[in-house]
């Protein structure tokens, strides 16, 4: 198969982005350009992504983006293979205007449109930096996912587990919110517990301990919150509490879902563990995940940070590997708030990516 080049754009939370990929599946591509623009210092103020103001920014700011993605690429629309966009799941404002442009750009230029499921781009990563075989065991871990999976192929999943309340993110922000951090809290939390004793407070750790890979967090951040309601912490301890705590549930749930995914492919020799979502950017986390594979005879891969949270290369890639396939869309593909995986998910992960302003 010759190389494709592919612009995608990625516009489904509070980053709006595009990139240029090159590459054939099953990988690793070459990253031509990846532009990141953080709405983080609109929604400051409120703790939370709010929907609104993600929207505008990103009609404000993406066509400057996509030009600057495709000149820094040294490249020009006319050469293109396809132009792909995250057509969901997460904020319909946000999709809505990242996919519309992609199809009004196809349609100006007769390019191949592609409408890219954000999931399967955070899945599809570590094909574009390591170019992994299928299958392997995908733990997504962001602000709005929280899922265990095997990746089989393109559009093949199969669903081991996801959080039946908060994604693990979603509960570092608002374990940061009470505790007074800045969002996102994520890396404040990890920034604290580096001084703090994770026994000073004795937390649930939900689910741990059960059959299945299901994930459970909001049993944690109500602890949490007592915690701090009934006394005055120690902020530090809270943290390494709470990261260790969140560190035992991953882990365990992980290994439930590596039993199941073995059982699955008893044929296969070489097991691996991909990692992706902006809590992947954890150390206690990735320690926790390294012990596990390293007891369990895994290879554990995480790709770099600036590839595990939202990015436009990963909606670029996915783009590649399905154009390459000859899946693509018209214009007339309809953007989704919700968008599982696995259908057999039957919509429990949450619909919008991280919002504390919701609950
Ligand atoms: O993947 P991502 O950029 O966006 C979503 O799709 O949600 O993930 C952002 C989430 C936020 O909840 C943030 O607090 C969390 O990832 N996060 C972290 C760390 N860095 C980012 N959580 C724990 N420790 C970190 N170092
Ligand atoms: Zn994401």
């Amino acid at each position: 198969m010759r190389d494709w080049t592919v612009l995608g754009i990625e516009t489904s939370c509070d980053e709006t982005a595009a990139a240029v990929v090159r590459g054939s599946a099953p990988g690793p591509g070459v990253i031509l350009s990846n532009i990141i623009f953080s709405q983080l210092e609109a929604h400051r103020p409120f703790g939370g992504v709010v929907p609104e103001i993600a929207a505008r920014a990103h009609v404000e700011r993406l066509d400057e983006i996509i030009e600057t993605a495709i000149g820094e690429a040294g490249t020009e629309i006319a050469s293109l293979d396809a132009i792909a966009a995250t057509a969901g799941p997460g904020l319909i404002g946000g999709v809505m205007v990242g996919l519309t442009t992609a199809k009004a750009l196809a349609l100006a230029t007769g390019k191949p449109l592609i409408a890219v499921n954000h999931l399967e781009a955070h899945a599809l990563t570590a094909r574009l930096t390591r170019g992994v075989a299928f299958p392997f065991l995908l733990l997504l871990i962001s602000g709005g996912h929280c899922q265990l999976l095997a990746v089989e192929g393109i559009g093949a999943f199969r669903l081991y587990g996801t959080t039946i309340d908060d994604a693990v993110g979603e509960a570092f922000d608002k374990v940061a919110k009470l505790m007074g951090l800045p969002y996102p809290g994520g890396p404040r939390i990890e920034e604290l517990a580096r001084n703090g004793r994770a026994s000073r407070y004795a937390l649930p750790k939900p689910m741990a301990g059960r059959s299945g890979a299901d994930f459970s967090f909001s049993g944690l951040k109500t602890a949490a919150r007592q915690i701090v309601r009934s006394e005055h912490p120690n902020r530090a301890a809270l943290a390494a509490s709470f990261q260790e705590a969140v560190v035992t549930c991953l882990v365990d749930r992980t290994s439930n879902a590596i039993a199941a995914f073995r059982a699955d492919h008893a044929d296969l020799d070489n097991l691996t563990l991909v990692v992706a979502g902006g809590v992947a950017a954890n150390l206690a986390v990735r320690e926790g995940l390294t012990r596990l594979c390293a007891r369990e005879d895994l290879r554990l891969i995480v790709p770099p940070p600036r590839l595990c949270t939202d990015n436009a290369a990963m909606v670029a890639w996915a783009g590649l590997e399905r154009g390459q396939l000859g899946l693509l869309d018209s214009a007339g593909v309809a953007p989704r708030a919700r968008w599982p995986l696995d259908a057999r998910d039957g919509g429990r992960n949450p619909a919008a990516p991280n919002s504390s302003l919701t609950s």
